[in-house]
């Protein structure tokens, strides 16, 4: 089920996004390609798929969180272009493509991910002021923006701790905030959007907050031991640059016990929600296993 419904949603974001970018007037077309190059790269959508998945919980036609999966997947590519700048990471490969700065220069790159990071903020507002739905909305406008400074909350933590000692509490923290705080928003926004209860999102906030972690725990073991074609990313940069990850800090046999709690506490956790949590289940497990 899982794999059918994140190519429904893929193509569907993909379609959308192209969209988006080619009705936008406002920008240079050297920055508009800049800003596509990113976005087109083919990452996973898992971000928009969980706002869409979210939403299909508690009502079927998720059209109407199309435009917020959308902004979401903007906000995250640009994390990726600026998490690969030579300031922060210095990678140079990102989605198997070489990163941004590499092909359009440092320059162009940290523009391209400002222009993207804006017209996420536009896409949301524009959706506001249609004045349909606009408490829902705004809640999830709300849960958005915060997230987003999270997100870049825990980069700062990711750079504070280079070559440095971290521990478990913080490196938690670093995981909650760089990465787990978008994917949380994610299932958040598409739940509220559908009109959730407070009760339902407490469920889902304890469900994400799992996977958010375990999404990066299992990023930090593939950093190190995964397969670069596959994973269209660089191997073994954490080492080397002192960065504090699950694999540097504990080793990779406990990295991995870890994401193994983890993963079941999350299944055990949307269990408990009374509604068809298959994809999240299978979700859990794919995040676990997922070799790119
Ligand atoms: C990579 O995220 C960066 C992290 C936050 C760990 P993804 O693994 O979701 O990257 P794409 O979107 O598929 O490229
Ligand atoms: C990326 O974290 C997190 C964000 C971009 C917010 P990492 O630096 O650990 O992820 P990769 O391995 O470069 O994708
Ligand atoms: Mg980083
Ligand atoms: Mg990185």
């Amino acid at each position: 089920m899982l794999k059918e419904r994140l190519g429904e949603y893929t193509n569907v974001i993909n379609e959308a996004l192209d969209k988006y970018i080619e009705v936008n007037k406002d920008y240079d077309e050297e920055l508009k390609k800049a800003m596509k190059y990113s976005l087109m790269a083919g990452g996973k959508r898992l971000r928009p798929a969980l706002i869409l998945e979210g939403y299909r919980l508690f009502k079927p036609n998720y059209l109407e969180a199309v435009p917020f999966a959308c902004a979401m997947e903007m906000v995250h590519t640009f994390s990726l272009i600026h998490d690969d700048l030579p300031a922060i990471d210095n990678d140079d490969l990102r989605r198997g493509k070489p990163t941004n700065h590499k092909v359009f220069g440092e320059n162009t790159a940290i523009l391209a991910g400002d222009a993207l990071q804006n017209y996420a903020y536009q896409i949301v507002s524009e959706e506001l002021v249609k004045g349909n739905n606009t408490e829902n909305k705004a809640k999830a406008f709300n849960i958005f923006a915060t997230a987003v400074g999270d997100m870049i909350k825990g980069e700062f933590i990711d750079i504070s701790f280079e070559g440095k000692k971290i521990n478990l509490d913080e490196l938690h923290i670093m995981h909650e905030n760089k990465t787990g705080a978008l994917i949380k928003a994610s299932l958040l926004m598409g739940a509220v959007l559908a009109g959730a209860s407070e009760n339902e999102l407490k469920i889902l906030i304890n469900y994400a907050d799992k996977i958010g972690v375990n999404f990066q725990i299992k990023d930090d073991i593939l950093s190190e031991i995964g397969d670069e074609k596959i994973l269209g990313k660089p191997i073994g940069n954490d080492k080397l640059r002192g960065k504090c990850t699950f694999v540097t800090v504990l080793g990779i046999h406990k990295a991995k016990e870890e994401l193994d709690i983890g993963t079941k506490e999350a299944i055990k956790v949307i269990e408990t929600l009374d509604k068809n949590v298959q994809f999240f289940k299978e979700l859990a497990l794919f995040i676990k296993e997922r070799d790119n």
